[in-house]
């Protein structure tokens, strides 16, 4: 069976308020896929304590050093700490809004990694790298560089999933087509195989980027595309829950 998933990535967005009506909207009575959500730092516990049980809550980025004065910051043992069983590393806000580079990255997939939290690494090129043919250069290097060191050994299962997440198509309403998304998924698998040597490893490969009920089918049904991230459709309930409905039955695939 082709385990699917539905990462929520809410971003700066919901507070008390709307967090209380999206889990009384919420129906995952049809959902026997993998259900993530990952809220604000501040907005974990609450979820943890008020979402449906089968729901993993995850943060949205870490500090890359253990503890220490670095006021401010989020390290990833008190996300732990908090019920999160993983966490976002190198979304495209990221790394364009907050100069995240490769190496700082890696520092902090080591970090989350040793403190016992999944990771979902991010990988994308813009639009401007994607009309200049370089769309592949860019996804490899952030995956060799962003991965570095990271060993077979330290990824069992669904510890390290990697979302592609082409930046054209984040908050746009312009999704991938399944053919471009499945390509640039084939293409990760093969790097992760061969670049990275982690052939035996069944890393998870999720899209990102304007997924919708509407759009999420033709999607999720390519042969390497495993899940979605999604931004703004995992704010609405009915959304969500579409969603995850939509990736269980195509786990019986
Ligand atoms: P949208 O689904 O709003 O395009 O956002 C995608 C995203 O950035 C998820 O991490």
């Amino acid at each position: 069976m082709k385990k699917q998933y539905i990462v929520g990535n809410w971003k700066m967005n919901q507070d008390l308020e709307s967090i209380k009506s999206f889990f009384a909207d919420l129906d995952l009575s049809e959902s026997s896929c993998e259900t993530w959500i990952s809220p604000q730092a501040l907005h974990i516990q609450t979820l943890v304590n008020d979402s449906p049980k089968t729901l993993q809550v995850g943060g949205q980025n870490i500090c890359e050093a253990t503890s220490g004065a670095y006021t401010g910051e989020t390290s990833a043992k008190a996300l732990k700490d908090m019920g999160a069983t993983f966490c976002l590393i190198g979304h495209s806000e990221r790394r364009s809004l907050f100069q995240e580079d490769d190496d700082l990255l890696n520092k902090k997939v080591h970090q989350a990694l040793s403190c016992g939290l999944k990771v979902i690494f991010c990988v994308g090129e813009t639009l401007q790298e994607r009309n200049q043919g370089i769309t592949e250069s860019v996804i490899k290097s952030q995956l060799i560089e962003g991965l570095e060191a990271i060993g077979p050994a330290q990824i069992a299962n669904d510890t390290l999933l990697i979302a592609y997440e082409p930046v054209w198509a984040i908050g746009t309403g312009e999704v991938a087509t399944p053919e471009q998304a499945q390509a640039i998924h084939h293409f990760i698998r093969n790097t992760l195989a061969f670049d990275l040597d982690w052939r035996d490893k069944q890393v998870p490969l999720l899209y990102g980027g304007s997924v919708k009920p509407g759009n999420a089918e033709g999607l999720l049904c390519q042969k390497d595309i495993d899940g979605a991230l999604v931004g703004g459709a995992s704010l609405k309930a009915t959304d969500y829950s579409r969603l995850a409905s939509i990736a269980s039955s195509l786990q019986k695939n």
